[in-house]
């Protein structure tokens, strides 16, 4: 009967196939259905161009004035080379610091060359000691403090640091001058710290100096803080620094902070020169495993030993890599975006990729398709994801023992949007799986997680060195910004690129961020606007400076362009209209 049922209204049959039918294949094609539209939505948006805007010159008033000394100093043949004599000197003098140096008053001899140091900056800027309050800050530690008329204006703070990394000795022979001479050979001055960062150190001496000799006076004060320890985590140096500043002037006393850092490029999405202050740092953390089991004879091993099951952490997690992420806390977005708004004539990216960027911040799909684009490059990919290297590896000590202790140190690199305690937690996680696995104790920074005083051994994952979140972000969106990036234009559209390299378009100035840290890691508490910023241009930074390594050099065309910032930046600030509100 049924089936009579059935075959008696074919109409209703062939209904209910084709409905099923239908349904089965928008099943299938609802998530092309859905890329599809998510596709359109992106391609037919328009670009926003609010999101990335283009700043006014900044141009000091006796620029307008009289442009000459701005001039000289990036033109003049005479004024080039008495600074070339200034930083050949500074190069000159051996600031080296290794990792895990005492402290100055444990091994004064040790720190003995800064002394050395100190008086080649006393005899090269004579009137900017006379006429600045200069402090020492745990014996060399420098900071300058040249005070302004007008206490309501915060100082503005540059600052820099005095010591260099060390020359490998097997590597001395490979140097074209020796790396302490301060060799300049007509557009490059070689050495040792030359452009990391003796140079900024000296750009910002050189750029009181001039403004001294001009009969100027601030209202605004202006400090500047040179650390001696940079190299080997600021110890000794900023960390004190920091500490003198903060009881001196206060928190959130500083107008703004400008460290060493990245300067002007030319962006490889958009072919076209580009300034990029460093406005946010990822954290860091070092993780030490420690696996400690039953020794005993090799002939009647364990299935597992510390070895192995270290191992299989190290495995899993490799296995388990982080994902990546962007969103809006990360400046490295503001950057992508400020490329899609300004890309010229000779850019790279496509027109959908450049909408997708724009809408990274909001549309899911527009940031899965930016994401795929980052991780296709190991530099971007690591910009917008936590890393995670097994560095070392420790166990065992005889081939007839079994190993009764296995150490592994895995580093993270934190990306903006992850919290320290968010890759502790997914650290012991792991550790956690293996522990259940083989009935292990499992301590974890200090807390027991399994306590069963187990026979078989016990893990205990620690810090290997001091932990570092990431840095508060910089806002883009104030007046202090707005006067970096006004006087970027005003330097380099000025002053720089004038004549055949003249740019028909105005440079922008994009935030980003830095993989590495510098000594701002001690000044959050000073102020908000905090940038690792050189302003000065280089096609690619590495190549065009090798910091840390061999053949270290300064193109000296940049240590004048970087002077010149210094320079006009003081004065463009040294007013309440530069505030933020
Ligand atoms: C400097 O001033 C002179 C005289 O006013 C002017 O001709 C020149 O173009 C100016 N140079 C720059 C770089 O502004
Ligand atoms: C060890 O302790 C955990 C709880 O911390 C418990 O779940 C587990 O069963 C214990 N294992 C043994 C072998 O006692
Ligand atoms: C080690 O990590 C803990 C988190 O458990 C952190 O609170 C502490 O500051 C770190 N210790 C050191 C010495 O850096
Ligand atoms: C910043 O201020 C906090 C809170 O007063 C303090 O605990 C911390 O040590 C300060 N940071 C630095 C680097 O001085
Ligand atoms: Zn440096």
């Amino acid at each position: 009967m049924r089936g009579l049922e059935i075959h008696s209204s074919p109409d209703k049959k062939k209904y209910v196939i084709g409905g099923a039918i239908a349904f089965v294949i928008l099943v299938i094609a609802a998530p092309f259905l859905s890329s599809t539209y998510s596709y359109l939505k992106i391609a037919t948006s328009s670009i926003d161009e609010s999101i990335c805007p283009v700043y006014d010159f900044k141009r000091p008033a006796s620029f307008l004035i009289d442009n000459s000394t701005a001039v000289e100093i990036i033109n003049d043949e005479k004024f080039r080379l008495k600074s070339v004599q200034k930083v050949s000197g500074a190069v000159r003098i051996d600031t080296t610091v290794f990792d895990n140096q005492p402290d100055v008053d444990d091994d004064p001899k040790l720190w003995a060359n800064f002394a050395k140091f100190h008086k080649y900056l006393e005899l090269t800027f004579p009137t900017v000691y006379a006429l600045l309050e200069v402090n020492y800050v745990n014996t060399y530690g420098i900071v300058f403090h040249w005070k302004g008329s007008d206490k309501h204006l915060k100082p503005l703070m540059l600052a820099a640091h005095q010591d260099v990394v060390p020359v490998q000795k097997d590597t001395l022979d490979a140097w074209t001058y020796p790396p302490f001479e301060g060799h300049y050979d007509g557009e490059y001055l070689y050495g040792r710290g030359s452009s990391d960062c003796k140079n900024v150190l000296i750009a910002i001496l050189e750029s009181f100096e001039l403004l001294i000799s001009k009969g100027y006076e601030p209202k605004r004060s202006i400090v500047a803080a040179f650390g001696f320890d940079e190299e080997a985590s600021g110890i000794v140096g900023a960390q004190n620094i920091a500490k003198y500043l903060e009881k001196t002037f206060g928190k959130e006393s500083m107008y703004a902070i400008i460290d060493e850092g990245q300067g002007l490029t030319t962006d490889a999405n958009t072919n076209q020169v580009i300034a990029i202050p460093g406005t946010g740092e990822k954290g860091y953390v070092d993780i030490l495993v420690e696996l400690t089991t039953p020794g005993g004879h090799s002939s009647v091993p364990p299935d597992h030993t510390s070895i192995g099951i270290v191992s299989e952490l190290a495995y899993l997690i490799e296995k388990d890599p982080y994902n990546s992420i962007l969103t809006e806390k990360n400046p490295y977005l503001n950057y992508l975006q400020c490329g899609a708004v300004h890309q010229g004539k000779k850019g790279g990216l496509s027109s959908f990729m450049k909408k997708a960027i724009l809408r990274a911040g909001f549309d899911k799909y527009a940031n899965s398709k930016v994401l795929e684009l980052l991780r296709a490059n190991l530099l971007t990919k690591y910009l917008v994801t936590t890393s995670q290297a097994i560095d070392i590896v420790k166990g065992g000590e005889k081939v007839n023992a079994l190993p009764e202790y296995t150490k592994m140190v895995v580093n993270h690199r934190v990306a903006i949007e992850t919290t320290l305690d968010e890759v502790r937690s997914n650290f012991i996680e792991r550790a956690k799986i293996l522990a259940n696995k083989y009935g292990l104790d499992l301590e974890g920074f200090g807390e027991a997680i399994i306590d069963n005083k187990s026979s078989k051994g016990k893990f205990v994952i620690s810090n290997f060195s001091s932990p570092l979140k990431s840095a508060p972000v910089t806002p883009v969106d104030d007046k202090v910004w707005e006067y970096l990036a006004g006087t970027t234009r005003h330097v380099f559209e000025d002053l720089v690129f004038t004549k055949g390299n003249k740019l028909d378009y105005p440079i922008v100035t994009a935030p980003s961020i830095m993989t590495g840290n510098t000594d701002t890691r001690y000044y959050w508490n000073l102020t908000k606007n905090i940038f690792r910023y050189s302003p000065m241009y280089l096609d690619d930074f590495v190549k065009g400076t090798n910091i840390h390594s061999v053949d270290e050099k300064l193109k000296f065309d940049n240590h004048l362009q970087l002077l010149t910032f210094f320079y006009e930046f003081i004065q463009n600030v040294d007013t309440a209209e530069a505030n933020n509100k």
